[in-house]
Parts: C-alpha cells; structure tokens; sequence
C-alpha cells in the first residue's frame, strides 16, 4: 500500500464514524498538517439540514483547534460507492490554511491527487485583505 492508499484507508476509516441518517452517504477526511500530525473528520448530519457539517471541514477546524495553521494534505472518501470531490464551501477552507495537495478517490476508490490550484482556482485568500498589506 503506498502513502496516498493509506491516507485514503484512513479517511474510509473515518467515514464509519458519520452521522448521516438523512442523505445515507457517509465521508470521512484525514487532514495531514505540515508538522506531519494527522487529524480525521467525519461528515455530521442535523435534523435542521443546513447545519450539516462535511467530513473536509471536520477534520480543518480539529486540526485548527489543535493549533495547525498549515495543512501539507488533505485526503477524502466516500465508502459508499462513489468518487467524491470536496464541495465549494470546504475547498474555501483548504485556502485559508495553505492545503498543498487534496486526494480524492476514483469511482473504483483508487486515489486521484489534486492541487489545491487545481480546484480553486483564482480563489480569494487570506492574502487579498487590504490588512493582511498593512
Ligand atoms: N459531504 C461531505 O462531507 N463532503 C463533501 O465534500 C461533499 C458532501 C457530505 C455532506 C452531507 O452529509 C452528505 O455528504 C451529502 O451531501
């Protein structure tokens, strides 16, 4: 198994930790800081369907709470059957702490690398605020 099959293992492991009773479609993410530390996340579901929580943003914002500011990659799977790329809202996320490369997964859950450029391209970072020029 090589490092981006692994990565992969790990955010399928991940996955089984969702709570995602209304759309039945579980995700799990795992987060590798530039340190080298790892942090998993899991998509959670809520009865009030707009607070729902990706499993990209849950493993950012415990890897954040855990004080990384710098995120070498971030890998994503979807167990139940299909490939999946991250959504808008979480790859604006992948922005603001610097993500270097996103693994997704193929339909047959063989890992596909992308660059963050690759799927934001032209974003809006924490560099483009007239105070970041200050
Ligand atoms: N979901 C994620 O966790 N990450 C994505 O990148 C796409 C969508 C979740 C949200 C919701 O719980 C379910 O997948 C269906 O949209």
């Amino acid at each position: 198994m090589n490092e981006l099959q692994r990565l992969i293992a790990e955010a399928r492991n991940a996955a089984e930790h969702s709570y995602s009773p209304y759309s039945g479609f579980r995700v799990g993410a795992v987060v590798v800081a530039a340190t080298g530390s790892e942090y998993t996340g899991c998509n959670v579901e809520n009865a009030a369907y707009n607070h729902t929580i990706c499993a990209e943003a849950n493993a950012i914002t415990t890897a954040a709470a855990a004080g990384v500011r710098e995120i070498d990659t971030i890998a994503v799977a979807c167990p139940d059957g299909f490939g999946c790329t991250p959504c808008g809202n979480c790859r604006q996320m992948m922005r603001e702490f610097n993500v270097r490369r996103v693994i997704v997964t193929d339909e047959a859950g063989e890992p596909i690398e992308y660059t963050l450029e690759d799927l934001l391209p032209h974003s809006f970072g924490p560099g483009d605020l007239p105070s970041s020029r200050e």
